[in-house]
């Protein structure tokens, strides 16, 4: 991470499907997702490709974090994407849908470097652990960028 930054993970796990008539009285975790978005001064999204689009498991936090309508907890956030995929193009289709999404949500993708990683069975070890040094350049690169964005956006508001 950029110095001055911290990264907070949040699994998705045990997220229960998106249900309209529990969305005023969300579960736990939903309700713990919405504060730690909240509170962040920036999100990524870090996801793999499901048929070509986001995994059902993202679409249904990301849904459920939107609302009730007016309540979403994305609203106006910085953002940035990034994905890994055995495929060659790197989960591209997923993060374009993603990208789509966040017009809607209002919030702020960076653009660019567009972290793509195809391949990955050979950038990652059997651990999981990445050791291709580009991809990790690349992240690096982000991970600057997304600081650098959410700092001017945040010095603009209330301005
Ligand atoms: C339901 C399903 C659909 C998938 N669809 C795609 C896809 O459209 N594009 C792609 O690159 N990989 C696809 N994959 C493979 C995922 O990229 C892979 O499962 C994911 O990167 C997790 O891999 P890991 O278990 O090695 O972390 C799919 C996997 C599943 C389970």
């Amino acid at each position: 991470m950029p110095d001055g930054a911290t990264l907070e993970i949040f699994e998705l796990d045990g997220i229960p499907g998106f249900n309209q008539d529990e969305e005023q009285n969300p579960p736990a975790k939903v309700a713990e997702l919405k504060k730690r978005i909240r509170e962040a001064d920036a999100i990524l999204i870090v996801t793999p490709e499901y048929n070509y689009s986001v995994p059902g498991v993202l679409k249904n936090a990301i849904d459920w974090a939107s609302r009730p309508y007016g309540d979403s907890a994305w609203n106006g956030k910085p953002a940035a994407i990034m994905g890994a995929s055995v495929g060659t193009i790197g989960t591209a289709r997923a993060q374009y849908h993603l990208r789509q999404m966040m017009v809607f949500l209002n919030m702020f993708p960076i653009n660019q470097p567009e972290v793509m990683i195809g391949n990955a069975s050979e950038r990652f070890d059997s651990q999981g652990n990445l050791t291709d040094d580009a991809t990790k350049d690349f992240i690096r690169q982000l991970l600057q960028n997304l600081v650098e964005w959410a700092r001017r956006i945040g010095q603009t508001e209330g301005t």
